[in-house]
């Protein structure tokens, strides 16, 4: 086996959070007043959603590290004067959607050729019973589409999957339509509307798996600074974890416990991450975390697991693929849908590196080992989190695997390979 020939060191720190970052240009708009928020993601799928807000009518100041967005109520916004494009971000045009159905007039929104393969009915189907016109290729399934929006009614709703983003898309319609929204969703998903909803003055509550808006007095701007993002974290937490002699600090990570869930996974695998200088920011709990190298076991994720470290699983099997014995992750049938079919790709490529996975068709069945790793030509799928994925288990595995488009790592995180030649020198 040839090892590692770099530990990962140092201090690190990292852009906000993403999911976090898409909701303050949507939610800044329903807002009567100037929102100011510092540390926002700079990616590119962040930027998509900052120019159709500015397509719909919201004035949006500075674009560095600190901007002021413009709320001048939902009843302020416009109908676009052109097609939208979310590039390659499902939150930008699923959330996105949520307020497009309360714009009075059309709305076309579409995006790359990934996105217009994800599906939207998951989305057209509550907008709709609102009483908005959503409309797609295939019968409604995929991108573009087109939105017919005004006004709109209430809504009692049982989402089938757990999906963060159809919970938000309806919260969202909600808030700026100013009519009441019951969500239930299967297993609990990321909060982070909610948060900001109950941050801007919303009522917004949770009560047995369901998530309830009742309209009320006009919203207030938000003032916030975004804690750095914990699933671009998750790809140096496992690097440091599989790669001997390493030790970093990572500074001022959201800890959601709704986003965390491969923090508790790699525990229970055996690894130490030490949490500490806890504190909340923005209605936001943060932490620093030391993280250092560990011998790790293979574990079993279970479907309730899932939605807690959903962006997070094309990592996780790379830690799985170095721990000893036997990792299966089950119940993940959503991974097939996201930027790509995150279970097929993981198996295919991590196969040609040398790892001993099988494909399940809602998972993944991986037999970790120290060595037997090799070189090999491997493709990302133009997708983010697999390019960062399959980076670290190279640089971990003392292999070579030449991808065919790191371009892509830019929709999340694009300093990634900055941070990680920082940490490796
Ligand atoms: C997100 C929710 C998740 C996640 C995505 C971001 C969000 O998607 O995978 O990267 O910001 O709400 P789903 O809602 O489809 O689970």
């Amino acid at each position: 086996m040839r090892r590692a020939e770099k530990s990962f060191r140092g201090e690190l720190s990292l852009p906000g959070d993403k999911s976090i970052s898409h909701r303050v240009f949507i939610l800044s708009s329903l807002a009567h007043g100037t929102s100011r928020v510092k540390n926002l993601l700079l990616s590119e799928d962040v930027m998509m959603t900052r120019k159709i807000m500015e397509s719909v009518g919201l004035e949006i100041h500075g674009a560095g590290m600190e901007i002021r967005l413009h709320g001048k109520g939902p009843e302020s916004l416009t109908e676009p004067a052109d097609v939208l494009y979310a590039g390659n971000s499902g939150t930008t045009m699923r959330i996105g959607s949520g307020l497009l159905a309360t714009i009075d007039g059309l709305s076309v929104i579409t995006g790359d050729r990934y996105l217009r393969r994800r599906p939207m009915d998951r989305i057209a189907l509550p907008l709709s019973q609102m009483g908005a016109t959503v409309m797609g290729r295939n019968g409604g399934r995929y991108p573009p589409l087109v939105i017919r929006g005004g006004k709109l009614k209430s809504i009692k709703y049982e989402m089938p999957t757990p999906s963060a983003q159809v919970k938000s898309a309806i919260l969202v319609a909600a808030a700026a339509g100013d009519v009441a929204a019951a969500v239930k969703e299967p297993l609990p998903t990321r909060d982070h509307t909610e948060r900001m909803l109950i941050n801007m003055g919303a009522k917004v509550s949770r009560e047995g798996g369901w998530i309830t808006y009742e309209p009320g007095d006009e919203l207030g701007p938000l003032d916030m600074a975004v804690p750095a993002d914990f699933s671009s974290a998750a790809f140096f937490i496992v690097g440091a974890t599989i790669t001997s002699g390493s030790e970093i600090l990572l500074k001022n990570i959201l800890v959601n416990p709704l986003r965390n869930g491969l923090l508790r996974v790699l525990e229970r695998m055996g690894a130490k991450v030490q949490l500490i200088n806890r504190h909340v920011v923005s209605g936001e709990e943060t932490a620093d975390m030391i993280v250092k190298s560990s011998e790790l076991k293979g574990t079993a994720v279970e479907r309730n697991e899932i939605p807690l470290l959903i962006d997070e699983v094309p990592i996780l099997a790379v830690a799985a693929a170095f721990a000893s014995g036997i990792t299966e992750i089950r119940g993940a049938g959503e991974l097939r849908v996201k930027e790509s079919d995150r279970i097929a790709s993981m198996t295919s490529q991590l196969a040609k590196l040398g790892v001993k996975i099988e494909e399940l068709p809602d998972g993944m069945v991986i037999e970790g080992s120290r060595g037997g790793f090799r070189d090999g030509e491997v493709s990302s799928f133009g997708d983010h989190r697999i390019a960062m994925a399959l980076e670290i288990f190279a640089q971990s595995a003392g292999i070579e695997a030449r991808l065919d488009d790191r371009d892509c790592i830019s929709t999340s995180f694009p300093d990634f390979y900055e941070k990680l030649r920082g940490l490796l020198s």
